[in-house]
């Protein structure tokens, strides 16, 4: 080889390196021509697909499809639960690894990156320490303390096998909550004031110096009226501003995506707009928790279904296509991929069909659009995407 060509290659290939994240996990990969999965599609874009994990389903003998999909199918996996405070130390002071640890195993032997998730959160806290909050044993002061101790302990028991971790989720309150205007909301704000913010992306930092520190929420997917009283993604928006400007390491934000067909939906340039704002301020983005619900009844004919299903699709194509559409969207996870393993019907009375395959693991529309994104796509509009490097 030319030494001028060896310089180059060597070039490249340092670069690349360097961009990687020095994440190891999916790199090995090429993109494979006569592979049709969503994983293999995305590596055109270096676009990670992903799905939440449902650690039951996936340990279950009697259901062999959904293992065998969450290795095929996808790039990057999400715990549904099992890394949530209340799963990982049930009782004060010891913690259970175990599920957490075999979904990291899990991804590692399949090639995938993982998302943690999450850290700072209102819900799926421990009972100890709702308790102890409310009886008074526990004071603020303490709370604060066992916070810091938390992300310090989890952050650094899954050091480097974490490529996104979900630091704060869902901090800001909603239009229909009271006050209306928008605030910061739940049980950290309450006891600890905003500032828990900051300080759990520098304990976060600290315990992992390379992981990508994302914020987290939902009803962020577009800009509404840019008023901070009412618009919560313009809400999020100030807010990660502010904490840059202020030098906290946040690297990302992770719009959720759990959508309803019976709602006003997006298209897909006011999407765009959405996230190329936030990557303007030098942050990733990520789509972390998609899925598209819609109105269900007992019985409900094909006739009914069929205009649901085709609006769920759209959905999930809007979100992807603004995906692929910024460059510093890393990747796009669906918050469980069968309607047979979703959180939807148990919290929604009387609606589902919010997934992209079928309670039979039969794809649906919505399985085939995503497809159809990923391979229709390239230059000049949609381009590969440029790896973010963690703040320090
Ligand atoms: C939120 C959380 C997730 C999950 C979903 C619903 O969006 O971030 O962990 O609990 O709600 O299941």
């Amino acid at each position: 080889m030319k030494l001028s060509r060896w310089v180059a290659t060597a070039a490249v290939a340092v670069a690349t390196v360097a961009t990687l994240n020095t994440l190891p996990a999916a790199a090995g990969r090429q993109y494979d021509p006569t592979d049709q999965s969503l994983r293999n599609l995305g590596l055109r874009h270096n676009l990670y697909l992903g799905t939440a994990v449902d650690m039951a389903a996936l340990d279950d003998p009697a259901d062999p499809r959904y293992r065998q999909i969450v290795g095929s199918e996808f790039s990057t996996v999400t715990a549904e639960n099992v890394m949530k405070w209340e799963s990982l130390e049930p009782t004060r002071g010891s913690y259970d690894w175990a599920a957490a640890d075999e979904l990291v195993t899990f991804a590692r032997q399949h090639d995938q990156r993982v998302r943690g998730h999450v850290l700072a959160w209102q819900n799926q806290l421990p009972k100890w320490l709702t308790d102890g909050v409310a009886d008074g044993s526990i004071s603020n002061a303490q709370l604060r303390d066992l916070l810091h101790k938390h992300i310090t302990d989890v952050v650094t028991h899954f050091r480097g096998k974490i490529w996104q971790w979900d630091v704060v989720n869902e901090a800001v309150s909603d239009p229909w909550d009271t006050p209306p205007t928008l605030h910061y909301k739940g049980f950290w704000a309450e006891h600890l004031g905003p500032d828990y913010i900051a300080d759990a992306f520098r304990w976060a930092r600290a315990a992992d110096p390379k992981a990508l520190l994302f914020y987290n929420d939902y009803n962020i997917e577009a800009f509404g009226s840019g008023d901070p009283a009412n618009d919560k993604t313009q809400f999020v928006y100030d807010m990660a501003k502010g904490l840059l400007a202020r030098g906290v390491p946040i690297d990302g934000i992770g719009s959720q995506g759990h959508l309803g067909t019976q709602y006003g939906n997006y298209d897909t340039l006011q999407v765009v707009a959405a996230l190329k704002k936030f990557s303007a301020l030098g942050l990733a983005t990520a789509f972390t928790e998609v899925d598209v619900r819609s109105e269900v009844t007992e019985g409900m004919g094909s006739n009914e279904i069929n205009p649901r299903l085709q609006a769920s699709a759209a959905n999930y194509h809007v979100l992807l296509q603004a995906c692929l559409a910024d460059r510093h969207c890393l990747s796009f996870t669906v918050w469980g991929f069968t309607d047979k393993h979703s959180w939807v019907p148990g919290t929604f009375t009387n609606e589902g069909l919010a997934n992209i395959y079928d309670e039979n693991y039969q794809p649906k529309r919505a399985y085939n659009v995503l497809r159809g994104d990923l391979i229709y796509a390239g230059p000049p509009y949609v381009l590969p995407r440029v790896p973010q490097k963690p703040r320090r």
